[in-house]
């Protein structure tokens, strides 16, 4: 390969990664595009310094020094003075940027979450402003676009950290701590957040799928969400129901308007409604159920989902029923 190609293909894949649902470029909300100004700042001064640099080392190296010049003490004064007032300049801009990222602004109340990290999967309450528009679902977040949004972060066991990179900087979850982070969306759409701080065998399957939609759907989204489990219709869909709430899945799992409500697993109320399932792990999809239910070791070896070894009849009932969960 010629030296040009490999550089083209080293630009390509250095800059591959600048785009999509897990990306911090283009920014899909204020707090990104905050933190991309001040990268822009410290790009443009440092890379004239490092320019200066290299330019006066370029001088040094083809100039022949004199003998017996001694030093050149007012441009040495005058280089001095431009780095300090960069220095303090580039500290001004991330202090500002530091505070920006901090506040979500005055635009109306915020929607308030609050996201308690497992190994591995992500449990999601929203608090309403009274009890019964509380919603509590998993590893699906949506948000109004436009409207800020404060979360709580915390932890159920070890160390996580809450990455959505086209919305936010990371911030770290550590057990026994609450911490907050804002976020202001400013685009639609449907991005990928990652749990970024190494957490056990399947840290790489935490991820957080979030959802900006405009206020109306957002509306909507919550007030299906608020809902109970909708009643089975089919005799195979209530087997499956008799299963799931008087069998395992009901040491763990939570279903509302029924008699499943453990809380160390993900809420199973409106699985149904969300994209994926077990953590961004396989598609919210039929065949993703009967993967997930009858092989959840081979699916993610590690994770909390036991096998259960259910015979094919009551597979089918189970996955039946889930799939009216929306
Ligand atoms: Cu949780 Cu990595």
């Amino acid at each position: 390969m010629t030296r040009a190609r490999l550089s083209a293909v080293c630009v390509g894949l250095s800059t591959s990664g600048c785009a999509g649902v897990q990306s911090i470029a283009p920014s899909a909300g204020a707090h990104t595009s905050a933190f991309n100004s001040l990268f822009v700042v410290f790009l443009v001064v440092c890379g004239f310094f490092y320019l200066l640099v290299i330019g006066f080392l370029g001088a040094a190296i083809l100039r022949r020094r004199r003998q017996g010049e001694d030093g050149v003490p007012a441009l040495f004064r005058v280089w001095v003075g431009l780095v300090s007032l960069s220095l303090v300049g580039l500290a001004l801009a991330s202090w500002l940027t530091d505070r920006a990222m901090a506040s979500y602004g005055d635009k109306g109340p915020p929607v308030r979450i609050r996201l308690t990290a497992n190994q591995w999967w992500w449990d999601v309450e929203y608090l309403g402003a009274n009890p019964s528009e509380a919603v509590r679902t998993a590893n699906e977040v949506h948000l109004p676009i436009g409207r800020p949004t404060l979360i709580e972060l915390q932890s159920n066991d070890v160390i996580h950290s809450f990455w959505v990179p086209n919305l936010a900087g990371k911030q770290d979850l550590i057990p026994g701590r609450t911490e907050d982070i804002a976020l202001l969306p400013r685009k639609i759409g449907v991005f990928r957040g990652q749990c970024a701080e190494f957490c056990g065998a399947q840290h790489a399957h935490m991820a957080l799928t979030v959802v900006v939609e405009p206020e109306a759907q957002f509306r909507s989204w919550w007030r299906q969400q608020q809902a109970e489990a909708p009643a089975p219709r089919t005799p195979e869909q209530l087997a499956g129901m008799t299963y799931v709430t008087t069998r395992e899945c009901a040491t763990c799992h939570a279903i509302a308007g029924t008699t499943a409500s453990a809380s160390v697993a993900p809420d199973l109320t409106h699985i149904a409604s969300r994209k994926t399932i077990a953590a961004g792990t396989l598609p919210m999809s039929r065949g993703g159920l009967y993967a997930w239910i009858a092989d959840p070791q081979g699916v993610k070896p590690g994770a909390h989902m036991p096998y259960i070894g259910l015979e094919a009849r009551q597979l089918d009932a189970v996955v039946a029923y889930l799939e009216t969960l929306k």
